[in-house]
This record gives C-alpha cells, sequence and structure tokens, in this order.
C-alpha cells in the first residue's frame, strides 16, 4: 500500500532554513522507503495573498452564478484542499516567527479551512470533514517553547487540523536553535533521529 505525504515548507529563509532543513530530512528519508510518496509545497516561494472579501464572496457564491475571477478565485481554494485531500500524511515545517506560525502558512491554512468543503457547521459545533489522516509537524525554534504556556504555535496549528478532522499530530522540535552551538547541534541531533523514527512508522 502506498502512504501519500504532503510536505509543506514555510520558512523564508530558503537554504539556510532550519525547518527547511527538518523537512529535507524528512524528504531524503522518506523517498528512501518502498511505497511512500511525497508531494512537497512551499508556501514561501508559492505565496498566497491574505484572504480577502472578495475570495470569500466567491466561495459563497452558488457555483452557476461565480464569474470569471470569482471561479479563478475559488480554483486557489479547491487545488489546495484537493491535494490535501488526496494526502494520507500532512508533514508541515513550521519556523517560529514573532511567536507564531510564518504569515505564509496561516495564508495556506486560510485556504483549506473552509466551511462546506473541509468541515462543515452543526448543532454541535464544527465538524471536520477530512478523515483517515494524521499529521506531523517538524517546528524549529530559536529559543524553547515546548510544553509552555508560552508555546503559542502547538496549540494553534492542532486546533487548525483538528477543526477540518486531523486529530492524530504528532510533533518534532528543533527548539533553543539561537542559544548557542551545542544547544543547537544537540536539538537537531536529536529532532533528526525523531524524524527517522517517524519516518520508520509511516
Ligand atoms: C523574523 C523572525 C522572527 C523570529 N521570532 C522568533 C520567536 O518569536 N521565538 C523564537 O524562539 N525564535 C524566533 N526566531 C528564530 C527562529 O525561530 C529560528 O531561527 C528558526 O530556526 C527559524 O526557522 P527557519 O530557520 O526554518 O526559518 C525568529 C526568526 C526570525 C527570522
Amino acid at each position: 500500500m502506498t502512504t501519500r505525504a504532503l510536505l509543506i515548507t514555510s520558512s523564508v529563509l530558503g537554504e539556510n532554513g532550519q525547518s527547511n532543513a527538518l523537512a529535507s530530512h524528512f524528504e531524503t528519508r522518506a523517498a528512501a522507503r518502498d511505497g511512500v510518496e511525497i508531494t512537497t509545497r512551499n508556501v514561501v516561494t508559492n505565496a498566497l495573498p491574505h484572504l480577502d472579501i472578495a475570495e470569500l464572496g466567491a466561495w459563497q457564491t452558488p457555483v452557476d452564478e461565480r464569474n470569471e475571477e470569482q471561479k479563478a478565485l475559488v480554483l486557489r481554494s479547491d487545488e489546495l484542499i484537493a491535494e490535501l485531500s488526496a494526502s494520507d500524511v500532512l508533514v508541515i515545517a513550521v519556523p517560529m516567527y514573532n511567536l507564531g506560525i510564518p504569515s505564509q502558512l496561516k495564508a495556506w491554512f486560510d485556504r483549506v479551512l473552509r466551511a462546506g468543503e473541509t468541515f462543515r457547521y452543526t448543532e454541535n459545533g464544527p465538524q471536520g470533514l477530512l478523515e483517515g489522516k494524521r499529521a506531523l509537524i517538524l517546528a524549529a525554534r530559536g529559543g524553547m517553547y515546548a510544553g509552555t504556556e508560552l508555546d503559542s504555535q502547538t496549540p494553534h496549528l492542532k486546533s487548525m487540523l483538528g477543526l477540518i478532522g486531523i486529530k492524530d499530530v504528532d510533533v518534532v522540535y528543533a527548539e533553543g536553535l539561537n542559544m548557542g552551538d551545542a544547544t543547537r547541534g544537540a536539538a537537531l541531533k536529536e529532532a533528526f533521529q525523531a524524524i527517522d523514527q517517524q519516518v520508520d512508522a509511516l
């Protein structure tokens, strides 16, 4: 059986991005496994604009009433949702920028968290419509936050994924990357090992 992984990268630092290094490690290891197919999406080099009223309005316009501009706007989200729907495992490599996720990654979530498509509102609250998927977050941070109230990323990412039905989420942290060479080296070594274990379990 084939496992299809969608690998999202979101560092603005290109080749120097530490979360990109985590993603590359995942990709190299996973590509060496039989039965694993990887699709990559760099949300920085393929940056999406902020979600605005025109795009929201296009989503809310009935299919047969959409004009050409609205069709193109809806297609943007449709294609990203189709790409996500086709995956079994969503892998998100995410740097911490100013205590949050990169705005480019938020713009991607703004396209795949779509009422009526990936979740729906019910009398019991929102219900996720993507089933049978899991997620792996590869988190690179200058400081140390995991398991503390200051970790503004992990709960946010888990909430967004949970909204669309992805509740099986693992996180690999590479923390303290700006806290000296020794801390950085140890954190990356540990993160690479944790990624190897995740790939073995695919
Ligand atoms: C604009 C910017 C903002 C940052 N803000 C934070 C922060 O709030 N907390 C933190 O721990 N590290 C912060 N850092 C450090 C990054 O999290 C760290 O360098 C990490 O490696 C970035 O991932 P990347 O190399 O994949 O881009 C920031 C770095 C940049 C460039």
